[in-house]
């Protein structure tokens, strides 16, 4: 079996999905502080401020603030080597754009990855989750704005030169991609801390802000390497394999262009240059985007080491017809599988497609890989004696394992780790719920916000525990 000593079998979370004390410790407001919870049929909103009588999911979320220490401990006693989290940035400058950061902020993260320390966990550390100081968005408009680029490395800076010594691996901005579903909202926002206009270009809109992070990713990247040049420095993308419905031409022209429009964001944070496609898309548009020599430049200089990526599912379309120029718009063009079940969200379960997506991703980038995230979605039930059972997600995951080996073993993948999402249950970015569980650990509270946030293990915790003592093999 293939999987090299040292795989870092561990856990993926992020900081405004779990943390809570969302104003603690000097820590400002993030666009997550003010986005309230939704379900599968109401979706979350963005409300600028905190409006009383709404439910926002984060502020306490499942108090990973005052509680990381015996959460550490049960990911220990799971086997962890690493943990990946996130650092919030209002936490570390709580407007953003301040000169100094909050020492106070800086200290709970020198805490949490000592904690990590002490039991034999890395720290996998992404910067930029899915969150941004609201004072960003609201005196900037989030990532329209070119000095963004300018706080988010300082941020990065600081980061660095703290943790130089405790986190070896980085990554920039998580699922910098999902933005590809323009015409949503929370991608947007989500993404680039954008709120778009009535009748706004959302398409172009995102070219631009995700130009200014693409470059915002580079230099950072650049200040990484002076500060400790054994940093392992990545992106994060959110791969769901596009397949074409048919073997019709049209469809297979489809679904490549669609595969374009989602991972050009890769092709420059890998290549340092725009892919052909992209610039050819942005003259048929008439896009004329801030892009300035010394930006592309700054591309260069910022390549990654390796790329990290969610997997959960993939997508399949199918050519429409009078669309001429296979223009690629997520929220009208993908269609149902119907070789693949769904989950209770409506997300295709599609194990083949991790082992596809590794293959996809070495041969066109040819670098190390790292699964950062990859679970299951499920509504668990607690029986009268607590005990949890979930061999649902056992079977969603053993599965993709077994693809992710194959990759491994028959197809030469280089792959340095795989971190399921949510080991511990957290709030879910798209919906706000806590009844979306992911976790290896059960947290007690519910859509509702009742509950005594105790934890208990569930079946799938033993499981995981001996297929990380396994190294992969006992499944
Ligand atoms: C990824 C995100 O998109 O998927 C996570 O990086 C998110 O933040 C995860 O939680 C699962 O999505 P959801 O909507 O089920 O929480």
């Amino acid at each position: 079996m293939a999987l090299k000593d040292g795989f870092l079998w561990g856990g993926a979370v992020a900081a405004h999905q779990l943390e809570g004390g969302y104003d603690q410790g000097g820590k400002g407001l993030s666009t997550m502080d003010v986005t309230t919870s939704g379900d599968q049929t109401h979706k979350r909103r963005f409300t600028r401020e905190i409006l009383p009588g709404e439910n926002y999911p984060n502020h306490e979320a499942i108090d990973f603030y005052h509680r990381y220490e015996d959460d550490i401990a049960l990911m220990a006693e799971m086997g962890f080597k690493c943990f990946r989290t996130s650092i919030a940035w209002s936490r570390i400058f709580p407007n953003g754009d301040e000169a100094e950061p909050n020492e106070e902020g800086l200290r709970f993260y020198d805490r949490l990855f000592d904690c990590c320390l002490e039991h034999g966990i890395q720290p996998v550390v992404t910067l930029s989750h899915f969150e941004i100081p609201l004072h960003l968005v609201n005196e900037y408009g989030g990532w329209r704005d070119r000095r963004l680029i300018g706080f988010f490395v300082r941020f990065a800076t600081v980061c660095f030169e703290r943790y130089r010594d405790k986190v070896t691996y980085w990554m920039t901005f998580n699922e910098i991609n999902n933005q590809a579903n323009y015409m949503e909202d929370y991608a947007l926002l989500a993404d680039s801390g954008i709120v778009a206009e009535p009748g706004e270009d959302r398409e172009r809109t995102m070219f631009q802000a995700a130009h200014y992070e693409l470059v915002a990713s580079a230099a950072a990247i650049e200040a990484g390497r002076k500060i400790n040049p054994a940093f392992r420095l990545g992106c994060m993308i959110a791969m769901c394999p596009v397949y074409p419905l048919t073997c019709k031409p049209e469809d297979i022209l489809m679904a490549h262009k669609a595969m374009e429009r989602r991972y050009y964001y890769a092709d420059v944070h890998v290549n340092g240059v725009y892919p052909a496609n992209t610039l050819a898309l942005w003259r048929r548009r008439g896009f004329d985007l801030d892009v300035t020599d010394e930006d592309l430049a700054q591309l260069a200089r910022g390549c990654v080491d390796y790329i990290g990526f969610s997997y959960y599912m993939s997508f399949a379309i199918e050519h429409k017809q009078g669309n001429v120029h296979y223009d690629y718009r997520e929220d009208t063009d993908l269609v149902p599988n119907p070789n693949l079940k769904r989950s209770d969200w409506g997300w295709a379960i599609d194990p083949i497609g991790l082992r596809y997506a590794l293959n996809w991703f070495t041969d066109k980038y040819a670098l190390p890989l790292f699964i950062v995230e990859n679970g299951f979605g499920a509504y668990d039930k607690v029986e009268a004696d607590g005990s949890i059972h979930d061999p649902y997600r056992v079977d969603y995951l053993r599965a993709h394992i077994e693809q992710m080996k194959l990759a491994v073993d028959e197809d030469g993948v280089d792959l340095m780790g795989y971190t399921p999402w949510g080991c511990i249950d957290l709030v879910s970015a798209g919906t706000g719920q806590m009844d979306k569980r992911y976790g290896f650990i059960y947290v007690d509270k519910n859509d509702a916000g009742e509950g005594a946030l105790e934890r208990s293990r569930k079946d799938s915790f033993a499981w995981y525990q001996r297929v990380i003592a396994s190294n992969g093999e006992e499944l």
